[in-house]
């Protein structure tokens, strides 16, 4: 595992934009497995950036989304679709076929989660970025006693809701039950890019890449990758020795 730690948010961003880049320029057509939450934006905003500069085409790429809410259309602007669009694929020439989201109104959701695994085994994922939760969950894979390998339907912890509630209006607001990737699905990744930033993620990032693997801290199970990159903040790395 290899943990690169920076001084500024732009340092950080620019070298996780860098890893994307160098990636699809040499493999163009690269399978990208992608991750929203407050953390990633930066990096979107690199990449956007970038491929303005002409230093990077997405034309033959494609994507795969880590998660979605369940029950919320990708016309509302607290969904991960919404999300994906607004900072990234409506900026860039990735073309819509190519952008694999999971369908947060899909009538049986769970018929939904095999879709998308199916597709998933076609089209083996060259990266994989990750934010971490406070929880130590990684995309919506919430610390318990047993995982689930494939994408499937999770019901979220409440810190979990309290947590994404200042996205919403309320976190009465906030969806109950997710559709996320599951472990398994994320550690056949050929490479893993872990980002963390901010204080208040120190204690879990010591325990996720220090402690014990534990299913009680989901990205513990990064440990058991051979490919796994982390990029940290300065106040997300204090813990680390
Ligand atoms: C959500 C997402 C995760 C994300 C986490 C942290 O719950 N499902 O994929 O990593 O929040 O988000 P943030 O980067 O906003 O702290």
């Amino acid at each position: 595992m290899e943990i690169k730690i920076f001084d500024t948010q732009e340092q950080l961003d620019s070298s996780a934009a860098d890893i994307f880049v160098n990636l699809v320029n040499q493999k163009p057509n690269a399978v990208l497995g992608l991750a929203t939450g407050s953390t990633p934006i930066g990096i979107y905003e690199n990449l956007v950036n970038r491929f303005k500069q002409n230093k990077v085409s997405f034309k033959a790429a494609s994507t795969f989304n880590l998660d979605e809410y369940v029950g919320l259309p990708p016309e509302s602007d607290q969904s991960y679709a919404y999300y994906m669009h607004k900072h990234l694929f409506s900026h860039i020439d990735l073309p819509a076929a190519q952008i694999h989201l999971l369908n947060g109104m899909a009538d049986d959701a769970e018929a939904e989660c095999s879709r998308f695994e199916t597709l998933l085994a076609k089209h083996p994922l060259d990266i994989q970025l990750l934010g971490l939760g406070h929880n130590g969950h990684i995309a919506f894979n919430e610390p318990n006693d047993q995982l689930s390998s494939r994408t499937h339907v999770i019901k979220l912890k409440e810190e979990t809701i309290n947590a994404n509630a200042r996205f919403f209006a309320s976190a009465d607001e906030v969806p109950t039950h997710a559709m996320t990737m599951g472990i398994g699905s994320i550690l056949k990744a050929n490479k893993i890019l872990l980002v963390v930033r901010g204080a208040d993620k120190a204690e879990i990032v010591k325990k996720a890449l220090t402690g014990p693997i534990t299913t009680q801290v989901p990205a513990s199970l990064l440990q058991a990758h051979a490919g796994v990159t982390v990029l940290l903040d300065r106040e997300a790395g204090r813990m680390l020795g």
